[in-house]
C-alpha cells in the first residue's frame, strides 16, 4: 500500500460518520424525514392551504379530504393515532406494505429501518391526536367527504383546437 496514511485518514472517516449516524437524536431525524419525504402535504389537515404555519403539535393528524380514483376512495391515516397503537415492529411491518395511492409506499419501502424507525420516535414523541381518518371506500361507492379526484383530464378545448407546428 502506497499512502497508508490515506488509508488509515479513510476508515477513520467511515468510523466517525457511523458513530455520527447512531448517536443522532432520533426524534430530531425523524422530523427531517418527515420534512424532506412531504409527508405532511397529504397527512396534515389543511396543509396545502397553509403549509408551514400550521404548528407542529397539529400535524399528521391525517385528512377527511379523500383522494378518489379507479382504486376507490383513500384518506391519509392519522400516523399519529397509528403511531400510539403500533409497537416499533408493528409500525416497520404497516410501512413496508403496500396499499392504496396515492400513498407513495415505495418512498417508505427504499427507507433503512433505521429512518423507519426515527419516523416512529418522532409520531411517538408528538403523540395521540385527532380523529382516524376515514376508512377507505371501494369503487362506486358515494363519497360522503370533499375529495380529490385523481383521474387524467383533457386538455383544455381551446388549446386542442389551436393548430400545431406546421
Ligand atoms: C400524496 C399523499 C400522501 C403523501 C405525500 C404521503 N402519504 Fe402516507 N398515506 C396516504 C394515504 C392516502 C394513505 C392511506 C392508504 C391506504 O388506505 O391504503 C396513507 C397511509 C400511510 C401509512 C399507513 C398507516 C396505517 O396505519 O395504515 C403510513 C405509515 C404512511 N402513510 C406514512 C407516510 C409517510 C412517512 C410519508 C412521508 C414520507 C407519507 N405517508 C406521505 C397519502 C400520502
Amino acid at each position: 500500500m502506497r499512502h497508508p496514511a490515506i488509508v488509515v485518514a479513510l476508515i477513520a472517516s467511515c468510523l466517525s460518520a457511523g458513530a455520527f449516524a447512531a448517536d443522532k437524536n432520533p426524534v430530531a431525524h425523524g422530523r427531517y424525514l418527515v420534512a424532506i419525504g412531504g409527508c405532511n402535504d397529504c397527512h396534515t389537515p389543511g396543509y396545502a392551504q397553509q403549509g408551514e404555519q400550521i404548528p407542529e403539535q397539529n400535524r399528521l393528524t391525517g385528512a377527511a379530504l379523500g383522494f378518489s380514483g379507479p382504486w376507490g376512495v383513500s384518506y391519509p391515516t392519522n400516523l399519529r393515532l397509528s403511531a400510539a397503537r403500533m409497537s416499533e415492529a408493528e409500525w416497520l411491518a404497516k410501512a413496508r406494505r403496500n396499499g392504496l395511492p396515492p400513498m407513495p409506499w415505495t418512498a417508505l419501502q427504499a427507507m433503512s429501518k433505521d429512518d423507519l424507525g426515527a419516523v416512529y420516535r418522532y409520531l411517538r414523541a408528538l403523540g395521540p391526536a385527532g380523529e382516524a381518518a376515514p376508512l377507505a371506500l371501494a369503487p362506486g361507492q358515494p363519497i360522503p367527504t370533499p375529495h380529490f379526484v385523481f383521474v387524467p383530464q383533457d386538455p383544455s378545448p381551446m388549446l386542442t383546437a389551436t393548430p400545431g407546428p406546421q
